[in-house]
């Protein structure tokens, strides 16, 4: 909890001396000495500078997350600043932002030819029809499938970008040399570098056969650059290694083209929308590259894939049916490498357990668990237990991102 000490531009018409609000931070560390020429504005129990100033100069600190939903009046300090206190109008729209981008992605690229790869999910979506509509045929798409997508999800790809928007794509099936690399790995990193790697190598050999190409054009967030980054060499870590395609251009000696590294989803989903994409692309739970790899903690076997697709298919139907699938951010099922002992009919069971994980966000940086009402979870468990041989009890994820994140691995 703030409270503020004494007047200042930031605060314009959002607090008054002596108010109190809920402000999100999430680090131990303290300030504990401030610079000359500033004042303490706003202090809090861990936090004694919480929020200093320099109204001569114009500059502020705030010593908490302003950008997080947590933070309840962040936006507000935000708009202030940006607005009021550096001046700005706010007159840029998502219209203009596509104008602008296909004007500068045909300058950049000229009639140099652009590879593209697909994962299914809105971001690379997006980017593909975003550079189609600059440069038409001069782009290509790869949709390599690694074996570790949800049911259905390669033929939809295939159909939409072949179909619908009439974009060259070529379609890759190397499930098995996905899957039999990553026989005996249990480590998620080394399942993300392994996934990474064999992209790579089977990237290359059909981009290699498109011939030609200059670009490779990634639909980067800018989440992705601030999380697989550690600027300027600082103490924050790589959290996980997002870019599971990092050493891409590299070795293909490609240069980089990502239209909105500076976007955030709800941003990219606009995008999309402006773009005239169908709800039901735009509007899909993000995904991450490795894919199910990651749910499924433990060693991967095809068996447990196919089990965990099996019930990841009826929970998000339930989401579905419930009329909550736009209500939340990511709802997936893991699968734990653990056996519980239960019963069904006459006989006992020993089988795995399924965790069903649901969150709210609004860029993935920070997350809540969705409340869901009791019912509709006890709905979900019965079906997984009774239509999934394999899975004998279902959990419920209560974590929120931090100190969870939202993935399981
Ligand atoms: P976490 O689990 O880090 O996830 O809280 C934040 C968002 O990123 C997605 N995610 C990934 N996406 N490669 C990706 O392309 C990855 O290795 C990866 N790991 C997590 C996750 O699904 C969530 O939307």
């Amino acid at each position: 909890m703030l409270t503020v000490k004494k007047e200042c531009a930031l605060f314009d018409g959002v607090w008054e001396i002596g108010a109190e609000d809920q402000v999100w931070m999430s680090h131990g560390d303290t300030v504990t000495r401030i610079p000359d020429g500033f004042e303490t504005v706003a202090t809090s129990k861990g936090a004694p500078y919480a929020i200093i100033a320099n109204e001569n100069k114009k500059f502020y600190g705030v010593q908490f997350h302003p950008e997080v939903v947590h933070t309840l009046s962040g936006a507000k300090l935000l708009s202030n600043f940006v607005h009021k206190i550096c001046g700005l109008e706010g007159d840029w729209t998502m219209a203009a932002f596509k104008e602008q981008a296909i004007d500068t992605i045909r300058r950049q690229v000229g009639t140099a030819k652009v590879i593209c790869g697909l994962s299914g999910g809105v971001d690379s979506s997006v980017a593909a029809v975003l550079i189609h509509e600059a440069i038409g045929d001069q782009l290509t798409c790869v949709y390599v499938d690694n074996g570790l997508m949800r049911t259905g999800e390669s033929e939809q790809v295939v159909s939409l970008f072949r179909d619908k928007y009439n974009i060259p794509l070529i379609h890759r099936d190397a499930s098995n040399l996905f899957l039999d690399a990553l026989e005996g790995v249990d480590d998620p990193e080394v399942k993300r570098k392994t996934i990474g790697r064999i992209f790579i190598e089977v990237f290359d050999e059909e981009a290699k056969k498109i011939g030609g190409a200059e670009f490779l054009a990634q639909g980067t967030l800018y989440p992705d650059v601030i999380e697989s980054v550690s600027f300027a060499g600082g103490p924050s870590v790589t959290i996980k290694s997002h870019h599971n395609v990092g050493g891409l251009p590299d070795r293909m000696n490609l240069k980089l083209l990502e239209p909105f590294r500076e976007l955030f989803k709800d941003e990219v989903r606009d995008l999309g929308r402006e773009l005239g994409m169908s709800p039901d692309l735009v509007d899909r739970h993000p995904f991450p590259g490795p894919g199910l790899a990651i749910r499924v903690p433990g060693e991967i076997t095809r068996d447990r894939l196919d089990i965990l697709r099996k019930a990841d298919v009826i929970y998000l139907d339930e989401i579905r049916k419930s009329g909550l699938y736009n209500k939340i951010w990511q709802a997936f099922a893991v699968l734990l490498p653990v056996r519980t002992v239960g019963v069904m009919g006459d006989n006992r069971t020993y089988e795995y357990v399924c965790a069903l994980r649901a969150v709210t966000s609004t860029d993935g940086m920070t997350a809540d668990y969705y409340p869901f009402e009791h019912e509709f979870l006890g709905r979900v468990s019965t079906r997984i237990i009774n239509e999934v041989q394999g899975i004998n009890r279902v959990v419920y994820d209560t974590t929120s991102k931090p100190p969870g994140t939202i993935e399981w691995e």
